[in-house]
């Protein structure tokens, strides 16, 4: 019984339940057995004693040898059930893909920085000065009002524009000057196209015989990298404190050539940025010659390009984390 059991066990847990029901304690069977002793007649007891304790000594030592197996049979089992089939195709993860808005601004600090430009970050914390008095904003500017711009203090401000670096960097650096300011910037704004949080990249070029001309000529070679060959800009005359003259930037509609469409609303242009040469008493602000010297600034928004770019039609979209919009714009 105890020979045909052992063969039947099929793991070491049942192993040590079967040693226990025959080998082991007070209520096992070999023990039983031992109790029957007193039912022997007399002259058979040290034969019957002799045969248990000989069948006792068999079944341990079966028992350890079928433990040995046991235990060699289940690590083989294990080792199998572990084995790594190198050659399998690995399981896909998803890394994700960069946010429609960073992936601008990487294309653009590419495009600069092929042209020369630098990059300085400037900081989202400034003073009144630094965001508006250098910047030739008169103080009473709608744009100082407390409905625009995010007060923390009578001193210092969350910066609405990039602009703010301009300052920090003519205040520091002689020209030649040619900089490139990304960041966040802060508004009290909110609708479609607004956010009181978006992105701006600043431009500043400040050198001898800087026109309005190279501006064009470089904002051309711009959209033409963002938006494709073919493109061009037209400048209108706008107004900023720190530019004079000032220019509302279009470009040539990418998704229609030009000719009219939903997009451009049958204009053939859409806005893209706000630029100009820089206005003298900003330069003379930061101490630099305005004779000497001229300069060209410009400033775009980050969400706006990407929205044309990719035909995002709501600005919260970009700030929703939204994967089923992010996951469409899938580029590295
Ligand atoms: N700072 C301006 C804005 O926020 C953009 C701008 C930058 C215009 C540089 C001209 C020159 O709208």
């Amino acid at each position: 019984k105890i020979e045909n059991g052992l063969e039947e066990l099929k793991s070491s847990k049942e192993l040590y339940e079967f040693k226990s029901e025959y080998l082991e304690g007070k209520k096992s069977k070999i023990s039983g057995l031992m109790k029957e002793m007193k039912n022997i007649a007399p002259e058979e007891r040290a034969n019957y004693g002799k045969s248990v304790n000989e069948l006792k000594e068999w079944a341990l030592g079966r028992f350890q040898k079928v433990e040995e197996e046991m235990k060699e049979r289940e690590l083989q089992k294990k080792y199998e059930s572990e084995k790594i089939d190198l050659t399998l195709p690995a399981e896909e993860t998803a890394i994700g893909n960069l946010h429609p808005v960073t992936l601008i601004r990487k294309q653009l600090i590419d495009i600069f920085a092929g042209m020369g430009f630098e990059v300085y970050e400037g900081r989202e914390i400034e003073t009144d000065y630094y965001n508006f008095t250098a910047l030739n904003t008169p103080q009473d500017h709608p744009a100082r009002d407390m409905q625009d711009t995010f007060y923390l203090s009578p001193e210092f401000l969350l910066r609405t524009q990039t602009s703010a670096g301009q300052i920090h960097v003519m205040e520091n650096k002689k020209p030649p000057i040619k900089i490139l300011s990304p960041g966040r910037v802060f508004r009290s704004d909110d609708d479609a196209t607004h956010s009181p949080m978006f992105h701006q990249m600043e431009g500043l070029v400040v050198d001898k015989n800087i026109t309005l001309c190279d501006l064009k000529g470089m904002l051309d070679v711009l959209v033409q990298k963002i938006y494709g060959e073919g493109t061009t800009t037209r400048l209108r005359p706008s107004y900023f404190p720190f530019t004079e003259p000032s220019v509302e930037v279009d470009c040539s509609c990418f998704a229609c050539g030009g000719k009219g469409c939903s997009l451009c609303k049958g204009t053939g242009w859409i806005e893209v940025l706000g630029a100009g040469i820089v206005n003298k008493r900003v330069l003379e602000n930061c101490g630099i010659d305005s004779e000497e010297y001229s300069g060209f600034a410009f400033g775009i928004g980050l969400e706006r390009i990407a929205m044309l770019k990719y035909g995002i039609n709501n600005i919260k979209l970009l700030f929703g984390s939204d994967l089923r919009v992010l996951n469409q714009i899938n580029e590295k």
